[in-house]
């Protein structure tokens, strides 16, 4: 028995595979029957593509297999022939040098999987930092009804009796081991203990940041994001995705119409309520950009400037994503925010966002704070701080609330390095001329300079003065960090240093101003003098003539722009696949 077609009010897209008489329609029917199925399951259904970024390289992903099919039994149910589509998983953790070379592969991947195939909609299954932009890059770009069914966070992790945070502990301990202050043995245990269980991380690093975003955009089905990767909701969650993206098909409820500007801001007001990764102000762009809709690293500082952080997790609060489930969520969190949301904003579900949260409820007031009690207070911080200056006119961006607020105004002494490996060969050598106040300069970790901008920002602490007590110091260059780390870390510095960005001018020895309240970040070098620097500077040597490297190094944007290759930016259409 099979549950009777959905009823779509127009044409599905796939007909032009399956519906036509000619001898192409033949075979597309022929080929589908080989694989064992009835022509009833197929003809006449809504095609739904379920794009799935398992691997076996990816923990945070590898129960997606059973989410596919838990999202399989919600299209079945609904009327329509749904179809896995394996796609890049992005794995964060193995993926070298960074996955951020591969977010735009697997944006372009997904775009070209649904375009070349006979596909009327689709869910997407992804979660692990990059996964969650590349996915709705591409699903954008493709134009089809989508949805997007989150990986879901990791239980919440303990050791020794303290609560342990993916990324956020992990560096931590790291700090603590190299100071002397917990021993090889003890780090070996923590290896095998501080990640409980499937699913992405369990802090507010990237992952719970992007699937956040996701869910406020309307882009998920209400509160979807928050829901643990081994809760038994998550499974009943996908049917459900599966389920609603064949109504979503009859109804044609694409992308498009969902992310509106508004929407957009919706997803900015979350970020910073959550305390989001920096990593954010990237991927946001790059969706806009996908969208056609205008957003600047300006429009998300000045919500910065309104919004504090709410949600009390790691880095800058001290809860897991666990207890921001049990507190009610996202659902939650966007009800106390409810002032600040354009609630009129359409959802996959077909509603608006504010009939979606009219009923959340929160449990937990200190997990989940009020605008007026906020994890940090604005005048202590902020989850974006943009800053310009002359050493980055175009825009660098910083996690304030996450910093030491005593450096948040520091003048100090440049000490630079003009790559990671040269600086992670000497930044612990006894003899480096530094000091707490000293600032510590990374170039050529950009888009173009790495290649790929990796996650190089969060620049190590010297030995020497971590075994004095020293944990932040002020920090900058023109890579990434990672979400769920967290100091006085300046990243996304543009133009970066490899397309001669002023970052590439800098020389130890000058001094370095931040005023993080302002907005501003200066090296105190007359113009004369930088001159003359910029006159002797040459490009770095490129050292990739071929491979996907060579292609994402031609086309990539800077950092403001969202690193998208210039080529897949924007909305002009593509036309649809010639089938004969
Ligand atoms: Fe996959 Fe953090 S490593 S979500
Ligand atoms: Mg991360």
């Amino acid at each position: 028995m099979t549950n009777p077609p959905s009823d779509p009010k127009r044409p599905l897209r796939s007909a032009r595979w399956f519906a036509s008489p000619d001898m192409r329609g033949f075979a597309h029917r022929q080929r589908t029957q080989q694989m064992g199925l009835r022509r009833e399951e197929f003809m006449d259904r809504p095609v739904i593509a379920i794009v799935n970024t398992w691997s076996e390289m990816s923990p945070c992903h590898i129960h997606l297999r059973d989410v596919a099919e838990a999202v399989k039994r919600g299209v079945l149910r609904a009327g329509g022939y749904p179809v896995e589509l394996p796609a890049l998983s992005v794995g964060e953790v193995m993926v070298k040098p960074t996955t951020m070379l591969y977010r735009n592969f697997l944006a372009m991947e997904v775009e070209e999987l649904l375009r070349s195939h006979p596909i009327d909609g689709a869910v997407l299954l992804g979660g692990c930092d990059k996964s969650t932009p590349g996915l709705l890059m591409g699903a954008i770009s493709a134009g089809l009804p989508a949805i997007y069914c989150p990986a879901g966070p990791m239980a919440n992790g303990q050791w020794r009796g303290i609560k342990t945070g993916a990324g956020t502990h992990t560096k931590k301990y790291w700090d603590e081991l190299r100071a002397g202050n917990i021993t090889p043995a003890d780090w070996l245990d923590l290896e095998s203990r501080m990640t409980r269980s499937i699913g992405t991380c369990n802090t507010m690093g990237t992952a719970s940041t992007m699937t956040g975003i996701a869910d406020a955009m309307g882009m998920t089905l209400p509160g979807a994001s928050s829901i643990p990767a081994v809760d038994s909701g998550h499974r009943r969650m996908a049917s459900l995705c599966g389920e609603r993206i064949v109504a979503m098909v009859d109804e044609d409820l694409t992308p498009q119409k969902i992310l509106t500007r508004a929407a957009f801001l919706n997803g900015v007001v979350a970020y910073m309520a959550l305390g989001g990764s920096t990593n954010a102000a990237v991927h946001m762009m790059a969706m806009a950009g996908r969208a056609g809709v205008a957003l600047s690293l300006d429009d998300l500082a000045a919500v910065a400037k309104r919004i504090p952080v709410c949600a009390n997790l790691f880095p800058s609060g001290n809860a897991l994503m666990e207890d921001f489930f049990f507190a009610g969520g996202m659902r939650a969190l966007l009800w106390k925010l409810r002032d600040h949301l354009s609630l009129d904003c359409l959802t996959v579900t077909g509603r608006t966002l504010g009939q979606e949260i009219a009923d959340a409820e929160c449990y937990d007031d200190d997990v989940i704070r009020d605008a007026s009690n906020p994890v940090v207070p604005l005048e202590r911080g902020a989850t974006l701080a943009l800053l310009r200056g002359n050493l980055c006119p175009d825009g660098a961006v910083m996690k304030s609330s996450a910093a030491d607020p005593r450096l948040l105004r520091h003048t100090g002494r440049a000490i630079v390095f003009d790559s990671n490996q040269q600086m992670l060969a000497a930044i612990d050598d006894p003899a480096l001329d530094v000091d707490a106040d000293s600032v510590i300069i990374l170039r050529n970790g950009g888009p173009v300079g790495a290649p790929g901008m990796p996650e190089w920002g969060n620049l190590p602490i010297p030995k020497k003065l971590l075994a004095q007590g020293v944990r932040d110091m002020v920090r900058i260059s023109d890579a990434r960090m990672s979400g769920t780390h967290y100091g006085a870390c300046i990243v996304h510095a543009a133009p970066e240093a490899a397309v001669g960005g002023p970052l590439a001018l800098v020389q130890t020895g000058d001094m370095i101003r931040l005023d993080a309240v302002a907005g501003t970040l200066d090296m105190l070098v007359d113009d004369d003098e930088l001159a003359r620097r910029r006159a002797a500077w040459t490009p770095p040597v490129n050292r990739y003539e071929r491979s996907y490297a060579a292609l994402y190094k031609a086309h990539v944007t800077q950092a403001p722009q969202g690193c998208d290759f210039d080529f897949l930016a924007g909305t002009a259409t593509v036309p649809e696949p010639p089938i004969y």
